[in-house]
């Protein structure tokens, strides 16, 4: 995959931080995106000293302009963009709590839905142009097991998951024909920040709904998101994957 550029948002830490190194292991330029400047810093540095090639970029991508900037600065850095992964996410509002449907408060379910779907709504929107003027791309955007199914207390984040699904095929018909692929992935739990506000017990209860009987790595999610933005998924678009130890299959 070598000279290809890739954005990828939430890459300071968890599945985004793996797959830009995976990326730039594999011969991409990188963006990496995130909200927290330091955090993006330490990604783009791990991969320089690695040998690939990166560049922090701060942005909320809440921000709809702020997608347009990445792009432009990918552009300007890298001369293009071939590759991006809508990866930014967060699984509990400002309150930190999980409650019933009726119990939710507006602000979670604002933010919860902002972020997980309008971030990648506005990535998907930024990228596409740019990818067309190339002649092609491939966009991968995190979903979730609960893309596909559901658990109690987590209405805003399984609808937010659920979106991105319907997001992700919507928008691989509307990019076929400029050969642009749009595909989906979905892990179950992984061990990452996302999850270290929980306690012990709580991360090893969720460990024993996979098959597998533990946590994801965050390396396994990007060695797939890697496949998907690389030419050897060359006939997969509008897919979703699953890589939940099995989780989706009980
Ligand atoms: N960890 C899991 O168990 C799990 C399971 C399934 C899906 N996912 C999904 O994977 C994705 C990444 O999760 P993770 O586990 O790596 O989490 P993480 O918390 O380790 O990383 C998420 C990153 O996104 C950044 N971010 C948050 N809000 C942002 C915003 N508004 N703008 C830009 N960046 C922002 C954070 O700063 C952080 O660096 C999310 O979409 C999440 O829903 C995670």
């Amino acid at each position: 995959m070598n000279a290809k550029v890739a954005i990828v948002t939430g890459s300071g830490s968890g599945i985004g931080a793996a797959t830009a190194e995976i990326l730039a292991r594999d011969g991409a330029s990188v963006l990496v995106c995130d909200l927290d400047a330091d955090s993006a810093a330490s990604t783009a540095a791990r991969i320089v000293s690695a040998g690939g090639a990166a560049m922090p970029f701060q942005m909320d991508v809440t921000d709809a302009q702020a997608h347009g900037r990445a792009v432009a600065e990918a552009e300007r850095v890298y001369g293009g963009l071939d590759i991006a992964v809508n990866c930014a996410g967060i699984s509990v509002g400002p309150s930190k709590l999980q409650h019933t449907v009726q119990d939710t408060e507006l602000s979670d379910w604002q933010r919860i839905l902002d972020i997980n779907v309008n971030g990648v709504f506005y990535g998907l929107r930024a990228a596409v142009p740019m990818m067309i003027k190339r002649g092609g791309g491939s966009i991968v955007n995190v979903g979730s097991v609960m893309s596909v199914v559901a658990r109690t207390k987590l209405s805003a984040y399984v609808t937010s998951k659920h979106a991105v699904l319907g997001l992700t095929k919507a928008a691989a018909l509307d990019c076929a024909e400029h050969g642009i692929r749009v595909n989906a992935v979905g892990p179950g739990y992984v061990d990452t920040p996302l999850l270290h506000y929980k306690p012990a017990e709580t991360r090893h209860a969720y460990a024993q709904l996979h098959p597998l009987g533990r946590l994801a790595k965050a390396g396994e999610v990007a060695e797939l998101i890697a496949w998907l933005c690389s030419d050897k998924s060359s006939f997969t678009t509008g897919s979703f994957y699953a890589v939940d130890g099995g989780y989706s299959a009980v």
